[in-house]
């Protein structure tokens, strides 16, 4: 009997830790977000009449940051999952994931970008190496003083350094919230706007399961976070990991502001020459 209540109770401690009604609000599209198979699965459909989104109850200074989600399928062409950390006010902080939809077979696009005080403009997108809506696949922002770090199934595909000393802001002071939505952007997502959403094959559904934050929590009251603890806080790209990114970015990579020049005459961004 004991030891079947101990078993109840750890298993609802780990539930609660890991449940996506603890972790997260609905923040739109009424009935179009939900929670399932005990909070364990969060859902985002989108169909003419609305999308749905939601984020983090929780704001996060730095952490290691991981989410699986399975995009949605088929023809997904003008749709739009968003997934990314967010701080608010004018001179705002961002780290972006975005998956553009497309017709059925041909590939997603990974959009991802940084924003620091206000200031983004600094697209990469990329391919995947495998089809995104078959199963579930883990993207994971890891942020620490020094580095951000985008990943894809533990593979690094971008790594934005901190290089403040050499006059490029970088995210380091304002709180993130992780947001997350589904919605129509047929005007310009796929093939720039040409290919639009196809409602005869609403509802388009997104899922996610396993979020897991091993991150700080500067609202939680206690110690800003257990940093020297953390194998995150100081990590960074070993050269397998290195050799890893640069694979990616070179078989995968289908767009990079650094390697815009005529969107840039005045000269590349600072850390663009920076390597
Ligand atoms: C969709 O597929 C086409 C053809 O392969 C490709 O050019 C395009 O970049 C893909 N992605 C989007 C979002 O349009």
């Amino acid at each position: 009997m004991a030891l079947r209540f101990l078993l109840l109770v750890s298993s609802m401690v780990a539930i609660a830790s890991a449940g996506f009604p603890q972790n997260f609000d609905i923040t739109w599209g009424e009935g179009h977000a939900k929670f399932l198979d005990n909070g364990q699965l969060l859902t985002l459909s989108l169909d003419k009449a609305s999308g749905a989104g939601f984020q983090s109850k929780d704001e996060y200074l730095f952490g290691k940051i991981d989410m699986q989600i399975k995009l949605v399928p088929g023809n997904s062409a003008g749709t739009v999952t968003a997934y990314y950390l967010s701080s608010e006010g004018p001179a705002h902080d961002e780290i972006d994931f975005e998956f553009l939809g497309n017709l059925s077979g041909d590939p997603y696009t990974l959009h991802t970008n940084v924003f620091a005080q206000g200031k983004g403009n600094r697209e990469m997108q990329f391919k995947l190496w495998f089809d995104p809506t078959k199963q579930f696949h883990t993207y994971s922002i890891l942020w620490n003083p020094r580095h951000i770090i985008f990943m894809v199934d533990g593979t690094p595909i971008r790594d934005f350094k901190n290089l403040e000393s050499r006059g490029v802001a970088f995210p380091k002071d304002q709180p993130m919230r992780i947001y997350s939505s589904l919605w129509n952007a047929d005007d310009w997502a796929t093939r720039g706007g040409l290919v639009k959403t196809d409602w005869t094959k609403a509802p388009f559904v997104a899922s996610y399961r396993n979020f897991n934050a091993d991150a700080c929590v500067p609202a939680s009251g206690r110690s800003r976070c257990d940093s020297a603890n953390s194998g995150w806080w100081n990590q960074e790209l070993d050269s397998a990991s290195h050799a890893r990114m640069r694979w990616v970015q070179k078989n995968y990579m289908i767009y990079n502001y650094c390697n815009d020049v005529k969107r840039f005459p005045q000269g590349l961004p600072p850390e663009c020459s920076i390597a």
